[in-house]
């Protein structure tokens, strides 16, 4: 007999697109999913989730705390319980254990940048279709963020949040060694990644530089981590700066999606140039390999509004890179699939 003791699964989320009863009702496949996006993202904003944090509450209280009416808090719970964001216990409301951990301070990583994020990104979704008929964006959401720098600080949060989820794969499988002393953060936006290797091997230094409108909190964060001596911040546009002198790792992490192939051909062969011998370079990418995964179709098609550029296969990477001199290439695919691979090369 197997006497040991086995955790319970999670319970399944139900699949709110799929249609409830027997007959086939085709809008259920659009109404849901926009109501389900629409009770999370509100519930977000409202900061729902993080009211539940230190426990369960009435709804009356619930109300009060978010200084919302009664009906409405109770009508947005409801659904929440439905879709698997909460739970009843007795005449409370609570966060479920899953978001609890995704979705509050208490968690192991907060994604409510990101539920901040989806509601700039609801609007301009809605407008996908002139995106199809065009081909490409009519304002590059960079554009978009030069008009809003509200934005701008909005998706870095986002990227934030993501940074945390990421930054323990990160920092297990990229293998500084003691002599990499110099550390150049492409695209590194909020600093965290920077933050989190500089604090791992004291040795380092890092330089980041990104767009000004992704760097407005950058340098606070830094200074909050205390690090202001060792990280610094470059604003500019990555392919025409000066990325002052030589390094030993570079990471160029999701920022290759947002640049064409002849801009990614350009940057790798500078990063080449600006590596040390014995230096490595470190892409975190969403493969173009996948053509049957809803997540990767759908940021393909995110991308063709947002930015207009593209996600690349594995070979592509691996061409680029050869060609600029790289060697000693290796694809690392993070689980699940959706949280992307990593691309490793060295300049021998
Ligand atoms: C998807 S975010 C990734 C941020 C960060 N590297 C991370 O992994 O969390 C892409 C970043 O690339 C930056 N970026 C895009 N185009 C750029 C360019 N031409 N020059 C400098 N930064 C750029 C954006 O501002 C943004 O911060």
């Amino acid at each position: 007999m197997n006497t040991r003791h086995t955790p319970p699964a999670p319970a399944a989320r139900p699949d709110v697109c799929q249609p409830t009863g027997s007959a086939e009702l085709a809008m259920l496949d659009v109404y849901m999913p926009m109501m389900k996006s629409a009770a999370i993202l509100s519930a977000g904003k409202l900061g729902l989730f993080e009211a539940l944090a230190d426990g369960p509450l009435a709804i009356a209280s619930l109300a009060d705390k978010l200084q919302s009416s009664l009906r409405g808090t109770a009508d947005l719970a409801d659904f929440l319980v439905t879709i698997g964001y909460l739970e009843r216990q007795g005449e409370q409301f609570a966060n479920t254990a899953s978001t609890q951990r995704w979705f509050t301070s208490a968690g192991r990583v907060d994604y409510t940048p990101g539920l901040r994020w989806t509601l700039e990104a609801w609007p301009m979704m809605g407008d996908l279709s002139a995106a199809v008929r065009r081909g490409g964006p009519q304002t590059t959401l960079w554009q978009a963020m030069e008009d809003r720098p509200q934005l701008g600080a909005t998706f870095s949060a986002y990227m934030d949040a993501f940074a945390g989820d990421l930054g323990p794969d990160l920092l297990a499988h990229v293998p500084v060694a003691p002599g990499h002393r110099r550390l150049l953060d492409l695209g590194g936006s909020h600093g965290m990644h920077s933050i989190r290797f500089c604090q791992r091997h004291p040795q380092l230094d890092a330089l980041i530089v990104d767009l000004p409108s992704a760097l407005s909190e950058t340098a606070t964060t830094i200074a909050r981590h205390d690090l202001s001596e060792r990280i610094h911040v470059s604003p500019g546009e990555l392919l025409v700066h000066d990325w002052h002198g030589q390094h030993d790792v570079v990471l160029y992490l999701s920022v290759a999606h947002n640049h064409t192939a002849d801009e990614n051909t350009l940057a790798i062969r500078q990063i080449h140039e600006a590596l040390n011998p014995g230096g490595l370079l470190v892409i975190h990418e969403y493969l173009a390999d996948t053509p049957g995964n809803a997540f990767m179709a759908a940021f393909r098609l995110t991308l063709l509004y947002e930015t207009g550029t593209q996600t690349y296969r594995h070979e592509q990477y691996q061409t680029w890179l050869e060609d600029a001199g790289f060697s000693g290439i290796r694809r690392i695919d993070l689980d699940p699939l959706e949280k992307g691979s990593l691309i490793l090369a060295r300049k021998a």
